[in-house]
C-alpha cells in the first residue's frame, strides 16, 4: 500500500482535459432551511492571511504558471504574469508561502540570487516526470527571492518563505534572513539585494522552519524536528522587525506529531513558546475509494469524471478539517495554556488522480470544476469559523496545480470557479465573525448501496460597522434551498448576492470556454428587515446585506 510520503519519491503523471456530463435536472426549491445571524455574538476578527495561497517550484506553478519572462510575449510586468498579478490583486490576496513544499526542503535560497546568467541549474525535487518541460524538471533559478518579493509587491501580498531544514545549516537559514531583511547598505547581503533592484529591505515576517518534516522534509520524528526548530530558530537577527516561525506540523489527524513537537520544545522552559508563532496543519482532500483502501494511488478519484456520490465524498473528505483543527487546538492547548500559538493551514485543498491537466505534461495540474468551488467555499468557511484559532491558510496551489484558482499555459489564461470562490469571499477579509447557525434538512445520498447523509447548507457570516457579509453554500447536487434568513440584534434595508452556479456538476472552466462558471448577480427579498432567498443546488454564494 502506497502513503502519501512514498508518492513524493514516485509518481508519474497522465494527461488529458476533458468536461463533460450534464447537470440533474434541478428538484422544486424546498423552504426548510433558515439562517439566524446572532448579531450581538462576535467572535473575533477575521485573520485576512485565512485568504493566503501557496506557490511552489512544482511543474508549472512558476515556470509559465507566474514567471514568463520580461521577454515573453505573454503580457508582463517585470517578467510576472500581468492577468495573474491583477486578479490576485482584485481579490486582495493577503499572504503567499514559497518556495514549497517538499521543494522548499531541497533548495538553496542562493541558486537564486545574483544575475540571471549566472544562476545555476539544478535537479528540481520534483524531476521524476519525463512528460513535463524542461524547465519543470532541471530548475533553471531565473525566479528566485527577489522575483518572487516583487511578485508579492505587485500584488500587496506578504511573503511567506519556507526555509531548508532538511539540507541547509541553520546558519543559511540565518543568512536568508539577512538578505531579505538586514537594512539598506548593511551588510554584504544587503548590497548583494541592492544589486538585485532593492536596496530597501523585503521586511520577510513570516518563516517557516522547514516543510513537512516528518516526511519529505527530514523525515525527523517530531522529537528530533523539536530540536531542530529550537536550533534554527535561537538568535536569528530581526534586524528591528518582528520574525514570526511557523513550525512544521501534522499531515492531518497526527496528533501525536503535534504533542511530541511541544513536548520536546518546552523541555527548555515555557519561554520557549514565545519562538512560535504557529504550528503548520496540511489537509488534503483524495480518499473517494467509500472507506475500501487508505492506498494513496488507489483511494484517488478523477477530478473531471465522477459522479453524485463522489461529489459527497470529496466533501465529506475536506470537512474532516474542522475536527482536525479542534483536536490539534485542544492538543495544544496542554502545552500552550496561554494561547500563544496558532495553527496555520498552509497547505489545503483536493487531490486528484492525475489526467485532467489542461496542460498536459504539467505535474499535479488538474482541472478544478464546479465542486473543488463547493469544496472550497466549505473549506473558508470552516477557517472562519475558527478565526481564533487559525492565523493563516494557503490553498494548494496558487496555478496550474492542485486546487488552482488560475489555470495558465503561454498567453492562455482562465480564472478556475475556485478562483470565483475567493473573489466571493475576499470581503470577509479583517471582519469581526458574527455567530450563525444554519439549519436545513440533510441531503442523503447512496454510497455503494448504504444511506448516507451530508450536511445541507452552510457557511459564515462577518461584519464591519453596518455591513454584513454572509456566504453559503448550498452542497446538494438536486435540490435548490429557499431560506429564510434572520438577524438577531438588527434588520436589513437592503441586500444583494453573487452566486456562483453551473449548469452541470462537472462544470470546469477551460481556455477555449472561460466563463462556462462565473458569479452572477442575484436578486434578494428583503421584507420587513429579514430576507429570503432560494439558493440554487450545487452553490456558492457571497450575499451583501446593509443594516440599519
Ligand atoms: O502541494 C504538493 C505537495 O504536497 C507539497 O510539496 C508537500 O508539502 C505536500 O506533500
Amino acid at each position: 500500500m502506497k502513503t502519501r510520503r512514498e508518492f513524493l519519491q514516485s509518481t508519474i503523471v497522465g494527461t488529458a482535459a476533458f468536461c463533460f456530463s450534464r447537470f440533474p435536472s434541478l428538484a422544486a426549491s424546498s423552504s426548510e432551511a433558515k439562517i439566524e445571524i446572532l448579531l450581538g455574538e462576535t467572535q473575533g476578527t477575521i485573520p485576512p492571511n485565512i485568504y493566503g495561497h501557496f506557490t511552489e517550484h512544482l511543474g508549472a506553478v512558476i515556470y509559465d504558471g507566474i514567471w514568463v519572462g520580461p521577454k515573453s510575449k505573454v503580457p508582463n510586468i517585470d517578467g510576472l504574469r500581468r492577468d495573474l498579478v491583477e486578479h490576485m490583486k482584485k481579490i486582495k490576496a493577503p499572504v503567499i508561502r514559497y518556495p514549497g513544499g517538499c521543494f522548499a526542503d531541497s533548495y538553496d535560497w542562493r541558486d537564486g540570487i545574483g544575475p540571471t546568467d549566472k544562476r545555476p541549474r539544478r535537479t528540481n525535487f520534483w524531476a521524476f516526470s519525463d512528460q513535463s518541460p524542461a524547465k519543470h524538471r532541471y530548475e533553471p533559478n531565473e525566479f528566485g527571492t527577489d522575483e518572487f518579493a516583487r511578485f508579492c509587491k505587485q500584488i500587496g501580498a506578504q511573503p511567506y518563505l519556507a526555509a531548508n531544514v532538511r539540507s541547509l545549516p541553520a546558519q543559511e537559514f540565518s543568512r536568508w534572513v539577512e538578505y531579505c531583511n538586514s537594512p539598506a547598505g548593511s551588510t554584504t547581503l544587503a548590497d548583494e539585494r541592492a544589486r538585485a533592484g532593492s536596496p530597501e529591505p523585503y521586511n520577510v515576517r513570516y518563516w517557516g522552519v522547514g516543510n513537512e518534516s516528518w516526511g519529505c522534509g527530514g523525515n525527523f520524528t517530531p522529537q528530533e524536528y523539536a530540536v531542530e526548530f529550537r536550533r534554527y530558530t535561537a538568535w536569528v537577527p530581526g534586524y528591528g522587525k518582528p520574525l514570526d516561525f511557523i513550525a512544521s506540523g501534522p499531515a492531518d489527524h497526527d496528533l501525536s506529531w503535534t504533542k511530541g513537537f511541544f513536548e520536546e520544545v518546552l523541555r527548555k522552559g515555557k519561554e520557549q513558546l514565545n519562538s512560535i508563532y504557529g504550528i503548520g496543519l496540511h489537509h488534503y482532500a483524495w480518499n473517494l475509494s467509500r472507506g475500501k483502501t487508505n492506498d494513496w494511488e488507489k483511494g484517488k478519484g478523477d477530478a473531471l469524471q465522477f459522479d453524485v456520490t463522489d461529489w459527497y465524498e470529496l466533501l465529506r473528505e475536506g470537512q474532516r478539517l474542522e475536527p482536525m483543527i479542534e483536536s490539534h487546538w485542544q492538543a495544544m492547548g496542554e502545552f500552550d495554556k496561554d494561547r500563544h500559538v496558532k495553527l496555520v493551514v498552509d497547505e489545503w485543498g483536493p487531490w486528484y488522480r492525475p489526467g485532467s491537466a489542461l496542460t498536459p505534461g504539467d505535474l499535479l495540474e488538474q482541472t478544478p470544476t464546479q465542486r473543488d468551488a463547493v469544496f472550497s467555499g466549505l473549506t473558508l468557511d470552516i477557517l472562519n469559523r475558527h478565526a481564533s484559532q487559525v492565523a493563516m491558510g494557503n490553498c494548494a496551489q496558487l496555478i496550474n496545480c492542485l486546487n488552482s484558482l488560475y489555470l495558465a499555459h503561454e498567453d492562455h489564461f482562465v480564472i478556475t470557479p475556485v478562483g470565483h470562490v475567493f473573489d466571493l469571499y475576499s470581503g470577509h477579509q479583517g471582519g469581526e465573525l458574527v455567530r450563525s447557525v444554519f439549519s436545513a434538512p440533510e441531503v442523503q445520498y447512496d454510497r455503494d448501496g448504504k444511506p448516507a447523509t451530508f450536511l445541507g447548507l452552510n457557511g459564515s457570516a462577518s461584519i464591519r460597522g453596518k455591513d454584513l457579509l454572509l456566504t453559503v453554500v448550498n452542497p446538494d447536487t438536486k435540490q435548490a434551498r429557499e431560506t429564510t434568513i434572520s438577524l438577531a440584534g438588527a434588520s436589513a434595508t437592503s441586500a444583494t448576492a453573487r452566486v456562483l452556479a453551473a449548469s452541470h456538476i462537472q462544470a470546469c472552466n477551460t481556455f477555449a470556454n472561460r466563463e462556462a462558471v462565473v458569479p452572477r448577480s442575484a436578486e434578494v427579498t428583503v421584507r420587513s428587515g429579514a430576507i429570503t432567498h432560494v439558493f440554487p443546488p450545487a452553490s456558492v454564494a457571497a450575499m451583501a446585506i446593509h443594516l440599519v
